[in-house]
């Protein structure tokens, strides 16, 4: 099994260690912004949520972005309370947003307090203005899933551009997750893949499981030697 045969994939990157991996992927965000931003004067990103992304974000709040001209959205959010601790928003604005001159009318928070159906539909609306999103920052679950798209979940055929999910089997259950549509639309994407839990996803995406990770397209990879296959 070799990474290079990583379906859809544009680029793979090893890295030695998080550390490694975090530093390059924040570097690539503060390119692909700079870049947006002379091209057409704004950079629009998602965030990813879980664990994985947060020392990237750390390492983010110290190289030059103009965070005037970024629109922050966020793959998936957790129907929690807002403000709660177990939220991606709150985890991205304690490792970068609050450190960083974004005007807070540029966060674009997913409203998921107000339950998946109708934050979904609130948050198709900021999307539509926002589209195509320049980057997409995207981590993976042990089963394969990305965003809060999990495996023979029915939002995985939704076509709108936010979706509900119910049923998650990574709590909380219920969350709202950009679509596989939204998600591939993106100029950019990169997955941020760290640590040996990772390694039976990748072992099953290399040998063809259409996992969720894996629909995504022509995505840049950026995995430590831990999460390897074979490792
Ligand atoms: C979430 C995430 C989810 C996450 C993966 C990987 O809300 O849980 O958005 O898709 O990226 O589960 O999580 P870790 O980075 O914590 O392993």
């Amino acid at each position: 099994m070799k990474l290079a045969d990583l379906p859809n994939a544009q680029a793979v990157f090893v890295h030695d260690d998080p550390e490694g991996l975090s530093a390059a992927v924040a570097q690539r965000v503060a390119e692909l912004a700079a870049q947006a931003i002379a091209a057409r004067g704004v950079f629009h990103l998602a965030l990813a949520g879980g664990e994985t992304p947060r020392r990237c974000y750390e390492k983010l709040r110290h190289l030059p972005v103009d965070w005037t001209h970024v629109q922050v959205y966020f793959g998936d959010e957790r129907c929690l309370p807002a403000g709660d601790a177990g939220r991606n928003d709150r985890m991205a604005r304690e490792a970068l947003l609050k450190h960083v001159a974004i005007p807070p009318d540029n966060i674009h928070a997913i409203p998921a307090e107000l339950g998946a159906r109708v934050a979904a539909a609130r948050y198709a609306a900021v999307l539509e203005s926002a589209a195509p999103l320049d980057l997409v920052l995207l981590g993976m679950g042990e089963d394969g899933h990305t965003a809060s798209l999990f495996p023979g979940n029915p939002a995985m055929g939704s076509k709108t551009p936010a979706v509900p999910v119910f049923d998650s089997p990574k709590p909380p259950a219920e969350r709202v997750s950009l679509g596989l549509g939204a998600l591939n639309a993106a100029r950019h994407k990169i997955f941020l893949v760290a640590g040996a839990g990772k390694r039976t996803a990748l072992e099953r995406i290399l040998r063809g499981e259409p996992l969720p990770a894996a629909r995504i397209l022509a995505a840049e990879w950026h995995l430590d030697r831990a999460a390897l296959p074979g490792g």
